[in-house]
């Protein structure tokens, strides 16, 4: 029985615009991976949307003067226009904040609460005497006891990365009012009996042993060091409320409703296509899905052990996550991307400086898979005039040059006469390459496999040499070049994953309406469908190179 398929990116916060590190993280590979499994007639549901709640949304929003409802839906648009803009074709971008997260949140609790995984605890927070509340994670900042940095936040310290609870700064003060007079002080809080569920879920993901390596080893070291009850509430306004007595002044943690998202998401979708129980198909129907979750490494523990887990809880037969595609860091300039700094390069600046399938091109080519990656302006360049201008650009300009100038810009010929067996051999083999290369989610392998087949283009045009034999055997030219053509639409169906915008290009140029959002790479080696005298657009540059000097001003420009 093949498997319908859902996949998911990891919701991003909606405390900023994010850098292209997030984006290579979570939603671009998402995006390739459900535009290739669309292509080849799998029936696919892409799902993100924005992560709202939270400390960080609050904090964001009174930097900007908003209240935090306004500034998170301005920001959920800023951010749902951007991922349009990098033509991520998710089939919902939704919101963690809507009113069926909430209910949803709290209903999944109830559950839990039920089953005996749900105790109330006291526990010691800090309280600001300054500020009357009171702080949770980012509200209390101090002294990093590992490196000594004075700014370290109640949850992360930013200059070790080491992740903290508010206790374990020295030297704590108000993140709000900078005020030092703050005391522990008891209060009420959930906790999450997650040492209840150890046992399950070693069973639950011993049975998953196609995950990737990276992602087992963070699973399994949480499991073998034992999980311990988590407290999911915090003092914070802006969330989803417990349904509780005695909760009035509380929320749930962030990570208890933001992956609930992922299914809230759907049944927003559902209501929106207007069919309100469509959602039940993908999260109700375990066996007849395939659910795939992209994510940057970070996010891994709570997508593989606490989200399972809590669903576990409920004992309500949701369906699970069968492979976690985690990717590493991609780097700027030898340091980290930073929000919070404002380091790197944005998404919204990226489009502003290039198109978009430029960076989706040169961030999928060089994924951080298996490794951390590094981003400059100089490598992003030679991978830009290298990959796309000289090699794909090139045999596009050559191709469409020769046509215009000996056959009046129409297709040569038909290739009744058959095809060169040379030609059709190596593509036969790289495009079963490639496409296995996507089925596998190794997408740095793909796009390798995606310019050796450009490569062999270039050689096939250059040892024919159809600008010589033009001359004196215009037949022998005219197949050459008809090949060509057929090589540019292979190269625009196989291209449409990763280079959706491109790829539409070179199919207009060659005035070809196949749909490439459901045509198999395979259909691009059947080379025929081309009468001969089918008139071609004009030559037209697809890719413009970027100068030295430009590098050089980008460079500093953005200088971290
Ligand atoms: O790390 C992040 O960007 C989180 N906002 C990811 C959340 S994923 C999901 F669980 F909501
Ligand atoms: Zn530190």
């Amino acid at each position: 029985m093949t498997k319908k398929h859902l996949i998911t990116s990891a919701l991003p916060y909606i405390n900023g615009i994010k850098h292209l590190g997030n984006l290579v993280g979570s939603m671009l590979p998402g995006d390739v991976y459900a535009r290739y499994l669309r292509q080849h007639g799998e029936d696919v549901l892409y799902i993100c949307g924005t992560d709202e709640h939270g400390t960080p949304a609050e904090i964001a929003a009174e930097a900007a003067g908003k209240s935090v409802q306004d500034y998170c839906a301005e920001m959920y648009d800023v951010q749902k226009d951007i991922y349009g803009r990098f033509g991520i074709s998710f089939d919902y971008f939704g919101r963690s904040s809507s009113p069926s997260n909430h209910k949803l949140t709290q209903n999944l609790f109830l559950a839990m609460q039920e089953n005996g995984y749900i105790e109330e605890r006291e526990i010691q927070q800090y309280y600001s005497h300054a500020d009357h509340r009171f702080l949770p994670d980012r509200y209390v900042e101090g002294t990093c006891p590992s490196c000594g940095y004075t700014k370290a936040r109640g949850d992360q310290c930013d200059g070790c990365g080491r992740l903290l609870e508010p206790t374990d700064l020295n030297d704590p003060y108000s993140a709000i009012s900078g005020s030092k007079d703050i005391e522990l002080k008891s209060t009420k809080h959930i906790f999450l009996l997650l040492d209840k569920l150890n046992e399950p879920l070693e069973t639950w993901v011993a049975d998953r042993p196609e995950w990737p390596d990276g992602v087992k080893g963070i699973a399994k070291k949480w499991l073998k060091e034992g999980l311990q009850p988590r407290c999911i509430t915090r003092d914070l306004k802006w969330g989803v409320p417990v349904p509780l007595d005695g909760y009035d002044e509380k929320v749930f943690y962030v990570w208890f409703d933001a992956p609930n998202g992922y299914i809230s998401i759907t049944q927003d979708w559902a209501a929106a296509i207007g069919q309100p129980d469509a959602w039940q198909d993908w999260w109700k129907n375990p066996d007849q899905v395939h659910y795939t979750q992209f994510m940057a490494k970070d996010n891994v523990p709570f997508h593989s052990i606490f989200w399972p887990a809590m669903l576990m809880a409920t004992q309500q037969n949701w369906k699970q996550v069968d492979y976690i595609k985690g990717v590493n860091w991609l780097n700027y300039d030898k340091g980290k991307f930073s929000t919070s700094q404002r380091r790197g390069i944005f998404t919204d600046t990226a489009l502003d400086l290039y198109p978009a399938d430029y960076w989706r091109y040169y961030l999928m080519a060089n994924c951080p898979e298996s490794d951390d990656a590094d981003f400059t302006f100089s490598h992003f360049a030679a991978i830009i005039n290298k990959d796309l201008a000289d090699i794909l650009g090139n045999f596009a300009n050559r191709s469409f040059s020769l046509i215009h100038k000996y056959f009046d810009g129409k297709v040569p010929t038909t290739l009744d006469n058959g095809l060169d067996q040379d030609l059709m051999a190596k593509l036969t083999h790289l495009v079963n390459e490639y496409e296995s290369a996507h089925k596998d989610m190794r997408f740095r392998q793909a796009m390798g496999h995606l310019r050796a087949i450009w490569v062999v283009a270039n050689e096939y045009i250059t040892v024919n040499e159809p600008w010589k034999t033009a001359k004196d055997n215009l037949d022998q030219a005219g197949v050459c070049l008809t090949h060509c053509v057929y090589l540019l639409r292979l190269f625009a169906i196989l291209g449409h994953p990763v280079m959706p915008t491109i790829s539409q290009q070179i199919l207009g140029l060659l005035h070809d309406t196949t749909d490439l959002s459901c045509t198999p790479f395979k259909a691009g080696l059947n080379f025929t469908g081309f009468a001969a005298g089918h008139a071609l657009a004009d030559p037209m540059r697809l890719i413009e190179k970027i100068e030295d000097t430009r590098v050089e001003e980008l460079t500093a420009q953005y200088r971290g």
